[in-house]
């Protein structure tokens, strides 16, 4: 191949003469001369085209987005331009070729375009076109090479686990395709490895790996896709901290790979509840502080009768204190407040803003001096401190304030710019209940290792059951997790019992795990990574469309093609399938 990058061209080949290919980025006329900025993947390079030029017709006609090829001699450039690579020489074209004009576009291919998102999203290849797009692209490639290098390093090896499966219960609603030759039978698309993982393990496999699409028919957010990439391990003989050590030199390898940041390790370690009690969320933003406190003891002999009310009911009262900003928030601004985290079930929300020793607020005076004086040591308040309260059952505190923590993160801009913040996740319940299905129900899969000392609760105390679970958090992103699974047909059997399934319910779903683990099977775990988070992380975005080559809309949708789409009736033929409308 010919071609060479543009930015591969410096001060070193003046005088030479180079053949080069790309895409008319910009035109400009100036005084007669025509100036393009060729554009290929590496970059641009300026293109000289004088009146007298015999190439000087065809360069003014020339459509932006054009592919051309040049042939033309390195000269140095008058004033040099400092925001490119190439921007002390330029191209004082001899030959020029146009190899495909383009129509007119849709959009200016631009990093400061102000196109709608859904016009790029349907023109994605030529929003790809766009450098801070591209290398993000081209980011996610260097992550995945970074992936394969630190695991193939350390022994895993990469396994390819089958697209078309068989359904069983992950989490999530199931992607199911239809068999034609098995009509009326569907397959569905792995939620993740995790069972065929499993047995790569009963087949001594001892360490594998693999980037592994994942699809999950799931209510989408800007950091969720239907359609997203796993970095899928599993590990034969080994406990949490291995897997844990495995986990966190993989990040700290591709963060010093990528970013030549320094992880610090061993990564901090909080437990669930932990987390839950101090942030309100298991996947707490640690680039600031901003904690949740228990205000409880200081209303115990409140004459406020909501909150005396609450603690009757054996609910708490919390707070969050955000320093020195009473005076920025007004009345309409707590309002907006209390609507958000009514949103997360909270009743209201309850303010107090201190100054000179004294509180107004919407509970202000009602306050009396003990509780006054309790509120200030406690929170240890100073001089504008604006208090934020939320009182009720436990979950419903911790969540609402929780999620108001993050937002307030944001809207102070309380994180210190391009800093991470990493931390395990550790020691999370084995069963969540089911308002919806009042039981109940396992919080990660039914194959999650409890720990030892719980494990003889799985049937009469399941609140207090806790797993061999965790997850890796970074600024606020869940971005990985897994477990120890069980291995022991007794434990297993006994979780099957807990989690109310039948031995024919377990045997129907999972039949073929339950089987293979009769043969001899190696204590193992493992973990996953969402690399469509770690990229964005990784690229400093919050959208994780950005960091997809074709994702979908919110509405699971893809702009470009069309996709979901009607098919023909003899393909639903093919299939025994009849539309039915709702
Ligand atoms: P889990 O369900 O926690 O674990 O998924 C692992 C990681 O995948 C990412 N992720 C997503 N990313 C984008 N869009 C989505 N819809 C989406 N859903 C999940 C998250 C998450 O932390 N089999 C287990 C892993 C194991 O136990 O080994 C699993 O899939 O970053």
């Amino acid at each position: 191949m010919k071609k060479i990058d543009n930015v591969m061209i410096d001060k070193g080949s003046l005088n030479k003469k180079v053949e080069l290919y790309g895409w008319v980025s910009r035109k400009r006329n100036l005084g007669g001369v025509v100036f393009i900025d060729l554009r290929d993947r590496s970059g641009i390079i300026q293109l000289v085209i004088n009146p007298d030029n015999s190439n000087y017709d065809l360069a003014s006609s020339l459509k932006n987005e054009s592919v051309i090829k040049v042939v033309g001699t390195v000269v140095s450039r008058e004033t040099a331009n400092n925001n490119l690579k190439t921007g002390d020489i330029e191209i004082d074209v001899m030959l020029m070729e146009l190899i495909n004009s383009s129509i007119d576009l849709p959009f200016e291919i631009s990093d400061n375009t102000t196109a709608l998102e859904d016009t790029r999203l349907k023109y994605r290849y030529l929003d790809m076109r766009r450098q801070s797009l591209k290398n993000k692209i081209i980011e996610r490639s260097k992550i995945m090479k970074s992936v394969r290098d630190y695991l193939d390093n350390n022994g895993f090896i990469e396994i390819e686990t089958p697209i078309l499966c068989k359904s069983t219960p992950e989490g999530a609603r199931d992607y199911l395709v239809p068999s034609r030759i098995n009509k009326g039978e569907f397959y569905a698309l792995p939620q993740s490895p995790q069972i065929f993982k499993q047995l790569l393990m009963v087949a001594d496999f001892e360490k594998y790996y693999q980037i592994a699409k994942c699809f999950r028919d799931e209510d989408l957010r800007a950091d969720r896709q239907p359609e997203f990439s796993q970095i899928d391990v599993e590990m034969s003989f080994v406990d949490q901290d291995d897997v844990i050590d495995v986990c966190e030199g993989l990040i700290a390898h591709i963060f010093k790979t990528i970013k030549n940041i320094n992880v610090k390790l061993p990564l901090k370690r909080m437990k669930y509840d932990e987390a839950i009690r101090i942030y309100g969320t298991d996947k707490p933003d640690l680039r600031f502080e901003l904690e949740i406190q228990d205000i409880t003891n200081v209303f115990k002999k409140t004459d406020i009768s909501f909150l005396e009310n609450v603690i009757k009911d054996d609910g708490v009262v919390n707070a969050l204190v955000v320093n020195d900003k009473a005076s920025d928030y007004s009345r309409k601004d707590l309002d907006k407040l209390t609507d958000f985290v009514k949103k997360y079930k909270a009743s209201g929300l309850a303010f107090l803003k201190y100054n000179d020793s004294n509180f107004t607020g919407s509970i202000a005076k009602a306050l009396n001096d003990y509780e006054k004086d309790s509120l200030v040591e406690k929170l240890n308040l100073k001089g504008n401190d604006l208090v934020l309260i939320i009182s009720g059952e436990y979950n419903v505190v911790k969540s609402s304030l929780g999620a108001l923590r993050s937002k307030l993160g944001k809207d102070l801009n309380l994180a210190k710019d391009n800093s991470y913040e990493m931390l395990w996740v550790t020691d999370f319940p084995v069963f969540e209940y089911s308002e919806l299905e009042k039981r109940f129900i396992a919080c990660h899969h039914p194959f999650t290792m409890p720990r030892e000392e719980d494990i003889d609760k799985l049937l009469d105390d399941k609140k207090n059951c806790y797993a061999k679970a965790y997850d890796i958090v970074i600024n606020g992103y869940e971005v990985g997790g897994g477990s120890i699974r069980i291995h022991d047909e007794k434990i297993q059997k006994l979780m099957f019992k807990a989690l109310g399934f039948s031995e024919k319910e377990a045997y129907d779903k999972f039949g073929f795990l339950i089987d293979a683990f009769k043969y001899g099977t190696p204590p193992h775990g493992g973990f996953a990574i969402g690399l469509d988070r770690l990229v964005m992380l990784l690229t400093d975005t919050t959208n994780i469309r950005d960091v997809i080559a074709f994702p979908k809309t919110a509405s699971a949708s893809c702009l470009m093609s069309g996709a979901p789409t009607v098919v023909d009736d003899s393909q639903l033929k093919d299939l025994a399938i009849k539309i039915i409308d709702d």
